[in-house]
């Protein structure tokens, strides 16, 4: 059998370093090349780690690459992973898997049509704290699931990030930009979300960078910095989500789930690693040693699965209708907070299969 396929980077920006490492160590990967709009970033990756620099054409056309891992901004996500789909290449894409939900949809119909698949990060939640996690709530550890709450807040990036501004522009903000973590956290344990509402608003039009490149520099505002969201999770639980970029301190969890039995308090899902917590009746909080496997920062581990997935004939974890239903969540969020009303998602999907790395 078949136990490797060919990759190729495409972008190689500030994440590439970790998947370009990952990626000649992952097993199902075997990494051949890079690409970027900049040569000189090309040449620079592909001399560092001794793989084949290469264009942007050249690299959808050659015959030698199987899989494109795409590390582009949100914005060119779409249109590059339809390229590489049209090219015949299975594509494996940074998060959001697009911008917009037609783009999102097209890619995953697209990728069927031609029997190719579509993976999409996240996939902190391969590691090892969120599938330790996983593996408590099908033992029952906490009885049966009925609440859950998930919460990042924070003050926007101007402060550190050399480049803030497209935080603040569409396609960002804090919920498409740090919300995909937490969603597909969410939709990993508990499954697919039924019914939103939501609240969004933008509590500051202006925002002032005090990062050093651009010191002083006003972002003009122009998507939700605050959004707060009821989720109906398919199997009843009531979940509860605020991203937010407007908030200076809080004392708030990541993501913590409620039983009949017990409470589940989950790491942050932009991490592989834990602490993760569980209080149960009969002794309290407890932290709970995490299961093998991946608690460093393994991003490329849902590429990695999706080339062993191929080969082995079974579905991907970071699969393209989990990324899609996310996708259609967050969209959906927004437009129940304009429209005042509940709505319904129009995707749905399965529970990944756990990871089973004992
Ligand atoms: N930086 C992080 O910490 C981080 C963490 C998790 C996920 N991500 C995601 O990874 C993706 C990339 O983020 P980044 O921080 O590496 O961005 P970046 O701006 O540092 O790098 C993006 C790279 O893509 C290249 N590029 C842009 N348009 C292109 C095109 N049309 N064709 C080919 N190359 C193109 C740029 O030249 C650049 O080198 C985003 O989707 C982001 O959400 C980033």
């Amino acid at each position: 059998m078949k136990k490797t396929l060919t990759t190729g980077i495409l972008g190689c920006g500030n994440i590439s370093e970790i998947y370009l490492k990952n990626c000649q160590a992952l097993p199902g990967l075997a990494l051949l090349a890079c690409a970027d709009i900049h040569p000189e970033r090309t040449a620079a990756k592909a001399a560092q780690f001794d793989i084949r620099p290469l264009s942007i054409p050249e690299l959808l056309a050659d015959p030698a690459i199987e899989i494109i891992i795409n590390l582009t901004p949100p914005m060119a996500h779409a249109t590059l992973n339809l390229a590489a789909l049209e090219a015949g290449k299975h594509v494996y894409t940074e998060k959001p898997l697009a911008v917009n939900r037609e783009d999102g949809r097209h890619t995953v119909e697209l990728a069927r049509a031609n029997r190719l698949r579509v993976g999409s990060a996240p996939d902190t939640f391969l590691g090892a704290g969120l599938q330790t996690c996983r593996k408590l709530l099908d033992e029952g550890a906490i009885g049966v699931p009925v609440a859950a709450t998930a919460f990042m807040s924070g003050h926007g990036p101007e402060a550190w990030h050399p480049n803030p501004k497209f935080f603040y522009k569409q396609g960002a903000g804090p919920l498409f930009d740090v919300g995909p973590y937490y969603l597909t956290a969410l939709v990993s344990l508990l499954g697919p979300v039924a019914r939103v509402a939501g609240s969004a608003r933008a509590s500051f039009p202006e925002r002032r960078i005090t990062s050093a490149a651009h010191y002083g520099e006003i972002i003009q505002v122009e998507v939700p910095t605050h959004v707060a969201g009821v989720l109906d999770f398919a199997n009843g639980v009531i979940g509860t989500l605020i991203t937010s970029f407007d908030i200076w301190a809080a004392n708030l969890p990541y993501i913590e789930i409620y039983g009949s039995e017990g409470t589940l308090s989950v790491p942050d899902p932009n991490t592989f690693g834990g602490p993760v917590r569980l209080w149960q009746h009969n002794g309290g909080w407890r932290e709970i040693p995490l299961i093998q496997g991946h608690s460093e920062n393994s991003r490329g581990l849902g590429a990695a699965d999706m080339a062993q997935a191929i080969c082995e004939g079974r579905q991907h974890r970071a699969n393209g209708d989990l990324a899609y239903h996310v996708l259609d969540v967050m969209h959906i969020l927004l437009e129940a907070s304009a429209t005042g009303r509940h709505l319904t998602p129009e995707s749905s999907c399965t529970r990944p299969e756990p990871m089973h790395i004992a």
